[in-house]
Formats: C-alpha cells, structure tokens, sequence
C-alpha cells in the first residue's frame, strides 16, 4: 500500500517490541494497515482485546468485518502500547460522550482516533490535542452525489455546482472526508450539521482550518492508497509524519 500525505516519514522502521518513535505535541503520526494485503494473526490480536471488544466481535453477523474489528483494535492497541509504555491488553480504552475513543489512564497525553474503510485501517495518533481522521474508500459507482445537499454548505455548494459530473464524486468525498476528521477530532458527532460549516473555499482550494468555539481546527487530506480518500484534523497546527505500514512482522 502507498500512503501519500503531506508531512515527512519517519526515519526509522518501527518494529513491535521497540519503543514508538518520539512524538511531539506539534506533530501527528498516521499509521495505516491493509487488512487484505496479509494473513494478520487475528488469535494472537484478539487476545490482547478487552472483554467488551471481544463481545462487541462475537456480536458481528459476518465473520469478515469481525475479523476486521478484531485486527484493528488489536493493531490499535499494539500500536498505543507502545506510545505509553505498557501492555497492549492493559490499556484501558474508554468512550467520549458521543462515542470517541480515548485513553482512560496512563495515557501520556496521547490522543488517537482510527478509521476503517473495507480493506484498509488508518490509525492518527497526537500527543496532548485532539485528532481525528477519517478514511473512505471512493464509490463512484454509489449515489454519493445525492448527499451533497446535507453535506456542502451554500458556498461550497457555489463550488461543485460549477465542476464537471465527472470531478463530483471525488471532489465530495474530499470535502466529506475533511469534515468527518474534523467532527472525529472534536467528538461532537452529528451535533454539528455538515452543510453548516465550510473545508473547502468558493473556488475550490482546500480551507486549512475550520473554526470551532474559538479554537482554529487545522486539516489535511491525504490518500492512503488509489481510490481512497483520507483526512486528519487536530486542533491546532501540526504537521503529519506519515509512518511506514504495518505489517503482521512489526506484531510481536
Ligand atoms: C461514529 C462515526 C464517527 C463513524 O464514522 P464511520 O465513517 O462510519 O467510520 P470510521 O471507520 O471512519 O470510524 C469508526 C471509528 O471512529 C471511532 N469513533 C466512534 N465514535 C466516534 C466519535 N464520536 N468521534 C470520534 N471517533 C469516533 C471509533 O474508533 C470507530 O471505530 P470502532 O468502532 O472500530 O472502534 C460516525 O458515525 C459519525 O458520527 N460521524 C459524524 C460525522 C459526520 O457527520 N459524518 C457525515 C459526513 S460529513
């Protein structure tokens, strides 16, 4: 998988076992994992699980998206474990009063947020600001189009309303992408309408920032592989350090 974003990589290979690479607070780092891509050792990943997430697996109808589940919160947890020093089975992850994920103790001022898009999973993780990201897999063949109503505001309406039928679907998903990071990383969920706020300007430019309560949310998007689009919000100004993928090797 070749993930694009803007930002550096990091310098080193990061192996299970090994400390995180260090993460200052003005940098956001963007792992990504592509479930289809290898055989994950999903026992081995349900078992550093909680009790809770492994009755939330067994409640999944499909065997497929359990599997999925079970991979990407046993790579999450991996992952954390590493950015705080302990146990990927002793994290304690609870939920925000809309749902969002967060570290309930020992957290080391980390801040994390994932999203899983069929056979992909990208995972932000900050340090001491919120973040959140959001990925989609590009449907061109959905009726996508028909959710520009609920999802542009009038002066981004101005915008797609002006681009040929064929840019439509691609440029919505960026603008759907950019808001649901934004709205991730807040963890307002649906309180706030999406037509009610702008990510990108009248004449199409990507805007950097959405203000919330004062606060300037700044946003990037990114392509985590062809025909996906991807975003990251933080609140505040940070710079996106992309990591390498992770592979069932660096789960040890
Ligand atoms: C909960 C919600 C964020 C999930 O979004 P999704 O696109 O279906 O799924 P994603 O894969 O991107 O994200 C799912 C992950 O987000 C996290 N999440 C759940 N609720 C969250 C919240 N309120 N805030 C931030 N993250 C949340 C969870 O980790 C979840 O994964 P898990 O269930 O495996 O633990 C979404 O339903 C929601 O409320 N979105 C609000 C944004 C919005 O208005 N979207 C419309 C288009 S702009």
């Amino acid at each position: 998988m070749t993930l694009r974003a803007p930002g550096h990589s990091f310098g080193g290979e990061w192996r299970g076992g090994a400390p995180a690479p260090p993460l200052d607070s003005g940098t956001v780092h963007l792992w990504a994992a592509d479930f289809g891509a290898h055989a994950w050792p999903i026992e081995r990943l349900r078992g550093v699980l909680s009790g809770e997430e492994r009755e939330r697996a067994a409640r999944f109808l499909a065997s497929a998206p359990a599997d999925r589940y079970v991979v990407a919160r046993g790579l999450l947890r991996h992952l954390l474990a590493r950015y705080v020093a302990t146990a990927p089975d002793e994290l304690e992850i609870g939920q925000g009063p809309f749902g969002k994920p967060v570290l309930r103790s020992r957290s080391a001022g980390i801040r994390f947020n994932l999203s899983h898009s069929e056979g992909l999973f990208v995972c932000a993780i900050a340090r001491d600001v919120e973040v959140g990201v959001d990925l989609e897999r590009v449907d061109s063949g959905s009726d996508v189009i028909e959710t520009a109503p609920v999802i542009l505001s009038a002066s981004e309406r101005c915008w797609f309303d002006r681009l040929a039928p064929a840019d439509r679907v691609l440029a919505l998903y960026r603008v759907w992408t950019r808001k649901e990071a934004f709205l991730k990383a807040a963890g307002v969920g649906l309180t706030i309408a999406p037509d009610t706020f702008s990510v990108v300007s009248a004449l199409g430019s990507d805007l950097p920032t959405v203000a919330l309560d004062g606060r300037a949310w700044a946003l990037h998007s990114f392509e985590p592989a062809e025909h996906h689009a991807g975003a990251i919000a933080c609140a505040g100004p940070v710079r996106v350090a992309v990591a390498r993928t992770l592979t069932p090797e660096r789960i040890e």
